[in-house]
């Protein structure tokens, strides 16, 4: 195995980028206001905080909805046809606002800027985009977009290196919770995946970075940290430590709540099992993309694991932590799936009972593996297979979601609930929504509850004492 050693930004890099945001920031002829628009993972919401960020730092604020800002910025993903669609809809449809607004300027960023051809697709079909930027290139927005300004030119920019960028500047969403990213991009290529074509290859950031970071945050009154990576399980840090040293390191430093996502099963190895058993602020949960239930299908996919293998794995974790709250991804009809073999996937989902499940229609990729294998499947035999898919996990989750009822569980109060300001909800420590009377003021805070009832996929408690 070869170790490569990523390429870390300059520190005149970054400070000509910070440059770039002072000089913005004394311009008289600059937006004023701003709003992101996100698509996608974990990872786009985060990259999202740098641009808040950056934007921040050039002197904008944030508009309370994008057809009043100054400048809006969407953020896209293209993991799935239909989330392109989306993306590309609502930059059409902005154009009619800046028929009244010309002086409204508009960027398009993240994976799909970074797909080959759509940088010039966006240019001859959008004229009214101003900038279009790929994720490689999230660290030059400011430098981007002071070109854009200054010259009033279109500027896209899509090249770039595979690099890891430190102290980029972050406007968090929310107070008590953070991403953290510890690596970025993705080497798995499995068949059907365009992640690794538009994220680049994989690189971890150091160490110590990550724990300074990590920190800043406690120190800052964060109660809960996710650690983000398309494969976290491939993390190697720069002195050859891998993901569960990691996590035993992050878990040393007292932040109340560690969750991380996503891990590869074909990587899930015993000692991150044991990390999770013995680490005390690491959450008992886990996401565990499956993606089918064939080994076949599974091989085409390029996932490196059997069924066998996979099962194997949520049995050991649950071992050794018991009552795990455990999730995953599913993709019907990739190309070739017969019967028998989807009738695989709905008896692995039967057999591990998750908490949840994001389920998908397998939707070919231009570049990908996948996507040229033959018998791509009708639309309509999709559709079947994934609505049996989606009544099978209900019927499972509501089944797994009994078990709490009665359970304390400490719940981090997100917000009200939808139904009434009485009604605060948020996330247990197994991942499970649980709502339970509360107002306002309980927003951040750590509370204890009883799980009294179940409704649907939703679990409601009662308080059992004091906040912590
Ligand atoms: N790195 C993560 C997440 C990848 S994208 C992981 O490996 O789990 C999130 C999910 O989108 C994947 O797990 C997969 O279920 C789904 N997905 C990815 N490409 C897809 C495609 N072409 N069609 C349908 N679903 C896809
Ligand atoms: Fe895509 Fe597979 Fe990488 Fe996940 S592990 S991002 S599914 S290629
Ligand atoms: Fe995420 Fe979509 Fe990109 S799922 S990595 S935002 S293609």
């Amino acid at each position: 195995m070869t170790t490569r050693v990523p390429v870390i930004v300059t520190e005149a890099e970054m400070a000509a980028q910070r440059e770039s945001e002072r000089r913005i920031a004394a311009l008289s002829a600059r937006p004023q206001t701003y709003h992101v628009v996100t698509y996608g993972c974990q990872m786009n919401a985060h990259d999202s905080e740098k641009i808040a960020g950056m934007l921040e730092a050039m002197g904008m604020t944030p508009a309370a909805e994008r057809e009043a800002a100054d400048f809006v910025i969407f953020n896209t993903c293209c993991v799935r046809d239909n989330a392109e669609r989306r993306a590309l809809g609502n930059v059409t449809w902005l154009k009619e606002i800046r028929r009244e607004r010309p002086e409204m300027m508009i960027a398009v960023c993240g994976c799909m800027i970074q797909e080959p051809g759509m940088a010039e697709r966006i240019l001859k079909q959008y004229p009214f985009v101003d900038l279009a930027f790929g994720t490689a290139n999230l660290h030059r927005f400011p430098s981007l977009l002071e070109r854009v300004l200054i010259t009033g030119e279109r500027v896209v920019s899509v090249e770039g290196e595979d690099v890891i960028a430190e102290e980029v500047p972050v406007r968090r969403l929310r107070s008590d919770a953070a991403y953290l990213t510890i690596m970025y991009g993705c080497d798995n290529f499995c068949s059907y995946c365009i992640v690794p074509y538009v994220r680049g290859r994989e690189r971890s950031r150091r160490m110590a970075d990550i724990l300074r970071e990590a920190e800043a945050l406690r120190e800052g009154g964060v109660k809960e940290i996710m650690l983000l990576g398309q494969n976290v399980n491939s993390y190697r840090g720069e002195d050859g430590s891998d993901f569960p040293a990691l996590l035993r390191a992050v878990d040393a430093l007292g932040i109340e709540r560690i969750r991380f996502m996503t891990s590869h099963p074909k990587d899930l190895s015993d000692g991150l099992i044991a990390a999770m058993a013995d680490c005390r602020h690491v959450l008992p949960q886990f996401h565990l993309p499956v993606q089918a239930g064939n080994d076949e299908i599974l091989r085409r996919m390029n996932r490196h694991y059997t069924r066998a293998e996979y099962l194997a794995k949520v049995r050991a974790l649950r071992e050794a932590v018991p009552g795990i709250g455990l999730t995953t991804d599913l993709i019907v009809a990739f190309p070739g799936e017969t019967e028998a073999q989807f009738e695989d996937t709905l008896s692995l989902v039967d057999e591990v009972g998750y908490d949840s499940a994001f389920t998908f229609i397998y939707s070919p990729r231009t570049g990908t593996a996948a996507a040229k294998m033959p018998d791509q499947i009708a639309p309509e035999v999709a559709t079947e297979r994934i609505q049996r898919l989606i009544a099978l996990q209900e019927k499972r989750q509501r089944e797994m979601m009994a078990r709490f009822v009665g359970q304390e569980e400490d719940v981090l109060a997100e917000g009200l609930s939808r139904r009434s300001d009485r009604q605060v909800s948020g996330k247990g420590g197994h991942g499970v929504s649980i709502t339970f009377p509360g107002s306002a003021a309980d927003i951040g805070q750590t509370i204890r509850v009883r799980i009294t009832g179940q409704k649907n996929n939703t679990l409601s408690a009662e308080r059992c004492g004091e906040t912590l």
